[in-house]
């Protein structure tokens, strides 16, 4: 596994893992544009082919995981724990205390993850995810204390 801090070049292999793992995958552009913001970086894990990613921002002592996933060939070999290991860490050292992230109530294998790591549950966003015909889902906000956090 060959984990690397995600520069503009790489957002077509970003774009790759993304649409590896979601149904509405983000494309290169889109990952570009958010490696422009603000306290924004992001994490790639790719062997021969693009296998993860993950983006985060950190700003103003706050830092909030934009996406995780790992494409379904990867999965259950530890690419989104290092993911996610990666991304306390660079967190903490940009002056973050906490680490948010949302997620779908429903979503066992990422809510067992994020509480693997520590997370815990802080709060319910009521109908947060639109799942089309399939109406509309919670997210659940959990957070991790960057400041208690042994990571
Ligand atoms: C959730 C996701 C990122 C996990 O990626 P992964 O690389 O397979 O996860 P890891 O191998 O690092 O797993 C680490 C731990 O998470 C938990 N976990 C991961 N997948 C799990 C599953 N399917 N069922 C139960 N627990 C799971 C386990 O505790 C696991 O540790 P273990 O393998 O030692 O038991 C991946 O399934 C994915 O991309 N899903 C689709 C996109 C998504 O839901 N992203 C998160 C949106 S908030």
């Amino acid at each position: 596994m060959r984990l690397s801090l995600a520069t503009p070049a790489d957002a077509p292999a970003m774009a790759s893992a993304h649409a590896q793992a979601f149904d509405r995958p983000w494309d290169e552009m889109d990952f570009e544009d958010l490696l422009d913001g603000e306290g924004v970086f992001a994490f790639l894990v790719a062997d021969e082919d693009p296998a993860g990613v993950l983006v985060c921002r950190a700003v103003a002592g706050e830092a909030e995981i934009l996406t995780v996933g790992v494409a379904p060939w990867a999965r259950r070999r530890g690419v989104a724990r290092a993911l996610m290991t990666a991304a306390i860490g660079a967190a903490r050292a940009a002056g973050a205390a906490d680490l948010f992230l949302e997620v779908d109530v429903d979503n066992a294998p990422a809510v067992t993850l994020y509480e693997a790591l520590g997370f815990r549950r802080s709060g319910l966003r009521k109908g947060y995810y639109d799942r089309g015909p399939n109406g509309r889902a919670d997210a659940l906000v959990m957070r991790l204390d960057l400041t208690a956090s042994a990571l």
